[in-house]
């Protein structure tokens, strides 16, 4: 635990470099060099950093610059290129956005800033519901009735060892290179750090990236807006309890009725993945016959919406015991029996400030506080050891990835 003047100091630090990643036209970028741009599910964590350090009117811009590309359907893009980048733009098929989206922590966030007083717009409100009606009612299900993603980007996890099942080679590895090769001109390659990876398990990082490049031109468009594959559709647990959280946290503060059955809706569904002998939800889609079982953290999402204690008190032994996910200094995203867990690796077993975040909430909402508060401490120490890391060892928060990473301030704050 950091003692109160360290607290203070670290806040600060926090205000620093966010204040540092503030771009027009209102919104923090993930950090100056790595990713320069504007991410999703990463400005709805920032808009929660930025509400809990005071500044109200950030903490609206960021969610307003985070929605003001929505589609005719309420498709929120997972990119927004705000200082007029085109580079990407063949490769997305889009103007100066992504042609995917992230998980709707915007759902979330709204809640948050509202529960804290926040007078927020309703035009924000708004769009926020129409993005996430745009998920429960226009994409794709799969064959369980979950909501299908239609890249593992879309899931935020995106090196997961749950997409190992399509880490397959095929016949069109250079054909595929050419064109996302097209889209990038520096060396590091600021869509993610592919170079933070290594080869753990027969896993190939810049395989898998090419893969992933793939995967974008087969996605299926509907007035602009992705709403299936012909290539890749897994129905993510994790996505899916986010949406579900996100839309319940969302009715709250509208009263919406329609959603919130939505979202009750996408949580039963959810209630009969979980699976007691794997001790996991499990994916349903492209990789359901596999990789879909493997012991991820995200996977354990969906204890946000579900009400068993039977399988809310094993999902708690899971996020506490050392044995299992819980590190010193944060939750291990892979468990560490798992053949692919890499303690350093990005999304392959490292701890992520979002994540401990998001579990801590799920420790409270099940009545686990006194969990919840320890998590909140394992991460804030985390964050101040690693530097400020985009994520963590969480057994020696030695950090990895961008640094500093702006939601590396979520535990801090
Ligand atoms: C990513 O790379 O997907 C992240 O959201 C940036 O932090």
């Amino acid at each position: 635990m950091l003692n109160p003047a360290d607290q203070h100091s670290t806040r600060e630090e926090v205000r620093r470099f966010m204040a540092d990643h503030w771009r027009e036209p209102g919104f923090t970028c993930p950090n100056a060099t790595t990713y320069p741009w504007l991410w999703l599910w990463d400005s709805c964590f920032h808009a929660i950093v930025w509400a809990r350090l005071g500044e109200r009117d950030r903490a609206i811009s960021e969610l307003r610059s985070a929605l003001s590309r929505q589609g005719p359907n309420g498709f929120v893009a997972h990119l927004v290129y705000f200082d007029g980048f085109d580079g990407h733009d063949s490769f997305w098929g889009a103007d100066r956005t992504s042609s995917i989206t992230q998980p709707p922590i915007y759902g979330h966030s709204i809640a948050e800033l509202v529960r804290m007083g926040v007078d927020v717009p309703d035009e924000l409100v708004e769009s926020a519901t129409r993005g996430l009606q745009f998920l429960l009612e226009r994409r794709v299900r799969t064959g369980s009735g979950l909501i299908g993603i239609v890249h593992p980007w879309e899931s935020g996890c995106d090196n997961s060892p749950r997409w190992d099942d399509l880490f397959v080679d095929n016949d069109h590895g250079t054909a595929t290179e050419e064109p996302y090769a097209r889209g990038i001109d520096s060396a590091v390659d600021p869509l993610e750090s592919v170079d933070a990876a290594k080869a753990v398990d027969g896993f190939d990082p810049q395989r898998w990236y090419r893969r992933k490049g793939e995967m974008v031109e087969s996605i299926i468009r509907d007035e602009g807006e992705p709403v299936d594959s012909k290539g890749f559709l897994v129905g993510s647990v994790a996505f899916n309890a986010l949406v579900a959280f996100c839309a319940f946290e969302l009715a709250e503060v509208t009263a919406d009725s329609e959603l919130k059955k939505q979202a009750q809706e996408v949580a039963a569904v959810l209630a009969t993945r979980w699976s007691g002998d794997y001790r996991t939800w499990t994916d349903d889609g492209a990789t359901a016959a596999g990789s879909a079982r493997v012991r991820t953290l995200e996977a354990l999402l969906p204890v946000l919406v579900e009400g068993r204690p039977h399988v809310v008190d094993e999902v708690a032994a899971q996020l506490t015991e050392a044995g299992e996910f819980a590190g010193r200094y944060g939750l291990r995203q892979v468990h560490p029996c798992e053949p692919s867990f890499d303690p350093l690796g990005y999304w392959r077993g490292a701890s992520w400030p979002q994540l401990n975040y998001l579990f801590g909430v799920a420790l409270d909402r099940t009545g686990h506080h006194e969990h919840a508060s320890l998590l909140r401490s394992a991460s804030s120490l985390g964050a101040a050891r690693s530097c400020f890391s985009e994520y963590w060892d969480a057994d020696s928060a030695v950090g990895g990835g961008a640094g500093p990473q702006s939601w590396s301030g979520l535990p801090m704050v």
